[in-house]
């Protein structure tokens, strides 16, 4: 028995393995419970007692050369970076990729920012809206052709449930929960029957804007907009008011800055005008206070409303609004470091 036991730790002291799979497979085949080893561990229950003192000693021996040598197989795989399973885990891992913030998300944000400092709150309306806020308390009569100004999409057949064209409906919805003074902007998306081109989407997001208190003059309106303008698109933006029409204001007015891209000396992207135009704006018709029951003896306001999308597209000369909904990851990594 010696013999073999001698034979078996030569055996053994040679082993090699060259994967981790091969070595556990060297310890099932001298180490598990019908291993060699073990096989010879039962053999020496039936030796005669006077051999078994120094075959024990002799077979306690192999056996830990035999864990010995098994375990420095072992561990040398794993120093090699190869788990069990081959993989090395040594290599680099797979970081996550954070994602960004979207554009029209960072504008909108900007926006809400400035006129904060300015003291405006922030509150939002339902998209799905009646007739009364979107148009009749904001002085639209039926018949009256500004409506013709907004294509509407109406839920089903129902005429008095429809998508608000603008968040002008937000500023009826504040008027009939809170007196004066209100001082707020409303930031939401709007929704218009409109053919999609580059120009425009038949989704899109506003930013109204409200100020209703005593004394609230054209004045208050004028610097109102012109402190936005410098802080949006830079100190030196200069700004512009045009006399138009809107059935919510009187007087109304569409506000110009000067183009954030030649200074206002003239490129395509302000048609050589050096102007271009962001909102609209004006004083809030007296019918339209009285429509959601604020005195417009005592109290004025003014009131305006801009279009996300158009502000983005100017600040970061991108060319065409369907960007913006289209998802792409090689348009939306262009704005990770725009926060
Ligand atoms: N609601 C208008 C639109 O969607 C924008 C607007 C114009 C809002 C003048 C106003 C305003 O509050 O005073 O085109």
């Amino acid at each position: 028995m010696l013999d073999r036991i001698n034979q078996l730790a030569e055996e053994i002291k040679s082993l090699a393995a060259s994967t981790a799979e091969e070595a556990e497979q060297l310890r099932i085949k001298y180490l598990s419970k019908k291993g060699l080893v073990s096989q010879l561990f039962d053999e020496f229950k039936t030796i005669p007692n006077e051999q078994k003192r120094e075959v024990g000693k002799v077979l306690n021996v192999l056996k830990t050369q035999a864990l010995d040598k098994i375990n420095e197989l072992k561990e040398g795989f794993a120093s090699n970076g190869q788990g069990e399973s081959g993989a090395d885990l040594t290599l680099p891992g797979t970081s996550f990729e954070l994602g960004s913030r979207h554009p029209l998300s960072i504008v909108k944000n900007e926006i809400v920012d400035i006129f904060a400092r300015l003291g405006f709150t922030v509150a939002d309306g339902p998209e799905i809206e009646d007739d009364h806020h979107v148009f009749e308390a904001l002085n639209f009569p039926p018949e009256h052709p500004a409506r013709d100004m907004q294509d509407t999409f109406f839920i089903a057949t129902n005429p008095d449930v429809l998508l608000r064209t603008h968040t002008s409906s937000v500023q009826v919805r504040v008027m009939e929960k809170q007196q004066p003074p209100i001082r707020a902007i409303f930031p939401g998306r709007v929704f218009r029957n409109e053919a999609i081109s580059a120009r425009a989407h038949c989704i899109f997001h506003q930013v109204e804007g409200l100020y209703i208190d005593k004394n609230v003059s054209f004045a208050d309106l004028k610097q109102t907009l012109l402190y936005f303008s410098k802080e949006l698109f830079g100190a030196d933006t200069k700004i512009r008011l045009r006399p138009s029409y809107f059935p919510f204001t009187e007087p109304s007015a569409e506000m110009d800055i000067s183009c954030s891209l030649c200074g206002g000396k003239g490129c395509n992207v302000c048609k050589y005008t050096g102007w271009v135009e962001i909102l609209g704006c004006g004083m809030v018709d007296p019918a339209v206070l009285e429509a959601s029951g604020i005195d417009s003896n005592e109290y004025t306001g003014f009131a305006f409303g801009m279009g996300i999308e158009r502000i983005t597209m100017l600040k970061y000369q991108i060319k065409d609004i369907r960007l913006f909904f289209e998802n792409d990851k090689r348009f939306l990594d262009q704005f990770k470091s725009a926060e």
